[in-house]
């Protein structure tokens, strides 16, 4: 499938996502021969840039940002040809005539049809008044029959959920559902993808996939960086808002979801929302149990951080999906920032023998594990016990490996790549639905509540480098090595 000759508008177009991930993606969506054949980039922000001065600019971050792959001048050349920039102030209405002008301009000169993508790269207080301006400029929808509008929105989608909500209502106030697409980078990562390949295009895995084989899955996502320079916006936010409503969840649905009847955007997204409907919410009295939070040590001294911060770096919690197939399986989603690695992965973790021939060596529910490792190292593990050689009977766990470089060497998109190129397509299986989204927020709203209510009470601190607070330890998750006798 190729996409249709479209312009793509981005708002933000002097910042970090845009010269850090948008234009780089797009330029290897380029250099594949992935773009449509008239296909332009329009970068609109406040900073005065010509064309060229943008061009100069971006070429920078878009060499730094594929530092570890070979850039080659002329594809670079010949795709930054293909963007374009506007200096104006996308908060003042007023000024949108200008970006109507340059867009009208841009599709005479290039020969682009009516069809345009609205990328807001911008801080969320914009998501709400750069489509209002369009609306009242008339730019939300298009001037003819075959044309099109559609509009990317960054994460975070919202920070609770009656703001989720709210956003949601203003959006499809200006735009049509199917026209928005909420971005979540984790759902354009290869890894996860083939979560939904692994589990239906194989008979070897749906039958075990359920609460009468499985004891428990975890669900991970660690890093070893701190908040950096973005203490202002993570201050704020935290690593329930920041990872788990969106990130991890997504990936729970995914490995928790039904199989749709056909692989179409409208159904799979159907199946991610049953998945958080289901989900049991917490009970305030249980909160503290089910769910441990934490802070590294030094957190407060951060750049634009409160010196007298709750906010949390680190999140476990044990949550329940209420149906048939995972009645009283745990799921166990943690995340957190100055961890021991940085490494992304589901683990399931099946359930022991129903009679121990072995006992005490490695059969028992922490033996019999698959690990997908979404990043990096991106791989599919099956750990199980095997006989050692020699005399006697002693199990140890061993391995079968699957590994991604051994499909393709070099090249493994970015998510930007996949998420920005499915926008073109029109195809939202990828992008959060505002139900889905709306749903995610029932669960973690009332955890935010409280937290803010409790203050520093039950906020548990760790040591950078350790893995997340000692208090975990009460969530009951299965221990990450084999601890039987024999391995
Ligand atoms: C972002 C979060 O959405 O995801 C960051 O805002 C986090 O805090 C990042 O570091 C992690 O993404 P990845 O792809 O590196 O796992």
């Amino acid at each position: 499938k190729t996409a249709s000759n479209q312009l793509l508008v981005i708002f933000g177009a002097s910042g970090d996502l845009t010269g850090r991930k948008l234009l780089p993606s797009l330029y290897e969506l380029h250099v594949r021969g992935l773009l449509p054949e008239r296909f332009c980039i329009l970068g609109a922000a406040r900073t005065e840039y010509s064309d060229d001065e943008y061009r100069a600019f971006e070429k920078v971050h878009i060499r730094e940002s594929l530092k570890n792959k070979e850039v080659d001048e002329a594809e670079l050349d010949s795709f930054l040809r293909r963007v374009f920039y506007l200096a104006f102030d996308s908060t003042d209405s007023a000024e949108y005539h200008k970006l109507k002008d340059r867009i009208h301009q841009l599709q005479q000169e290039q020969q682009l049809p009516d069809k345009i993508i609205y990328y807001l790269a911008t801080p969320p207080v914009m998501y709400e008044l750069i489509p209002t301006c369009l609306k009242e400029n008339g730019m939300n929808v298009a001037g003819s029959e075959d044309g099109w509008r559609r509009v990317i929105v960054e994460k975070p989608f919202g920070t609770s959920l009656e703001s989720a909500e709210r956003l949601n209502k203003h959006l499809i106030h200006i735009f049509d559902e199917k026209e928005i697409y909420r971005i979540d980078h984790y759902l354009g990562k290869e890894t996860v993808q083939n979560i939904l390949v692994l589990r239906f295009s194989n008979g070897i895995f749906e039958p075990l996939w359920n609460r009468n084989y499985i004891d428990s899955i975890e669900i991970s996502a660690s890093e070893t960086l701190g908040v950096e320079n973005r203490g202002k916006y993570y201050d704020g936010a935290g690593a329930l808002r920041d990872m788990i409503q969106n990130h991890l969840m997504q990936l729970m649905a995914f490995t928790a979801m039904e199989s749709p009847s056909v692989f179409d955007p409208e159904p799979i997204r159907d199946e991610i929302v049953k998945v958080f409907r289901a989900l049991r919410p917490y009970k305030t009295h249980d909160m503290d149990n089910l769910i441990v939070r934490g802070q590294y040590d030094g957190y407060r001294e951060e750049k634009n951080v409160a010196p007298d911060s709750t906010t949390e770096t680190y999140v476990a919690m044990k949550m329940f999906i209420d149906n048939w197939r995972w009645s009283d399986v745990p799921f166990y989603i943690f995340t957190g920032k100055k961890l021991p690695e940085k490494s992304s992965e589901i683990v399931v973790n099946f359930k022991s023998t129903p009679h121990q021939l072995f006992a005490g060596q490695c059969s028992g529910g922490s033996c019999n594990k698959l690990i997908i490792r979404i990043q990096p190292n991106e791989s599919i593990t099956l750990k199980f016990g095997l006989k050692m050689p020699g005399a006697g009977f002693t199990v140890k766990q061993v391995g079968m490996d699957f590994r991604y470089d051994s499909l393709s060497k070099n090249y493994l998109p970015d998510a930007y790549e996949r998420l920005l190129l499915d926008a073109m397509l029109g195809d939202s299986t990828l992008y959060a639905r505002s139900d889905a989204l709306e749903a995610s927020w029932r669960l973690i709203d009332p955890i935010l509540h409280h937290w803010k209510e409790e203050g520093a009470k039950n906020l548990f601190f760790y040591a950078p480098g350790e893995d997340g607070p000692i208090e975990k330890a009460k969530l009951g998750m299965v221990p990450k090595d084999c601890p039987c006798q024999s391995c």
